[in-house]
């Protein structure tokens, strides 16, 4: 997969792009990552990447010119991207997706900051756009890094034991079931006797059993849909709170 990712930090997310299974999936040659620092295609001296927004209101918003110009640039070197915006407005982001994700040759991520993107910038290129939850980052990059990883590790061969994606949550129905390693016993904690019996069948009832229980207790805690704050909107100019 090549992913390209455009960002006004990229020095805040090469480290973690560099370590584990994203270090990893790039050192095999299954992942190549392109960060790409948008304001590099700023057209002004100042290399502006946001103004205040038309109609007023708090914050700055993200201009388009430097987005359609690094976009059209990446498309122009290595031919079309799939590309995501990440936003709080999106489809939350699950495991399906990520398995579909997984798929792409080529995956774009346009990580948004300050109150967000020109509308144009939407209306301008087939964007999936991508929300991690009913919550509101400073930024892009984190969701891009989560997006990015839970795809990556669904890749054929990323992963050491190709199984342990299958046995996973979200994979089926059911929810992974609880994991013991060694001490057998742990400040007066002991694993079940049933996963050191050596009956195969047993363990794998007991496990279906957990994964059922706590399948069941995460959907009687599952919350009904967001509800918005009671917080008015602000209409007035103000500054931006997120750098
Ligand atoms: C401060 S947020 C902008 C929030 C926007 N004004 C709103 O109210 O929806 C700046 C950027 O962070 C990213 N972001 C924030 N929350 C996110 C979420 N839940 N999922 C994905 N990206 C998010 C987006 O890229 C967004 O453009």
């Amino acid at each position: 997969m090549r992913c390209a990712i455009l960002t006004l930090f990229p020095a805040a997310i090469r480290p973690y792009l560099d370590e584990s299974i994203l270090g990893i999936a790039q050192a095999q040659g299954n992942l190549r990552v392109d960060l790409v620092d948008f304001r590099n295609y700023a057209l002004d001296p100042h290399r502006t990447v946001d103004d205040r927004p038309f109609g007023g209101g708090p914050g700055m918003v993200l201009k388009p010119e430097p987005i359609f110009a690094a976009v059209e640039d990446l498309e122009r070197a290595h031919g079309a991207f799939h590309k995501v915006l990440l936003c709080p407005r999106g489809r939350t982001f699950d495991q399906r997706k990520a398995r579909e994700l997984s798929r792409s040759e080529r995956l774009l991520f346009l990580c948004g900051r300050y109150e967000g993107y020109d509308e144009r910038i939407r209306q301008g290129f087939a964007w999936e756009e991508i929300s991690l939850g009913d919550f509101v980052l400073a930024g892009g990059e984190l969701a891009a890094m989560v997006v990015l990883e839970a795809a990556v590790r669904l890749i054929p061969g990323v992963l050491g034991c190709a199984q342990s994606a299958e046995l996973e949550s979200f994979e089926g129905e059911l929810l992974d079931y609880p994991q013991y390693t060694r001490p057998r016993e742990f400040r007066g904690m002991a694993a079940p006797d049933i996963l050191m019996s050596g009956d195969h069948a047993a363990v794998a009832r007991w496990r279906h059993e957990q994964a059922k229980v706590l399948t069941a207790k995460k959907l009687a805690a599952a919350p009904t849909n967001p509800q918005p704050t009671s917080n008015p909107r602000p209409t007035g100019r103000g500054q931006s709170q997120d750098p």
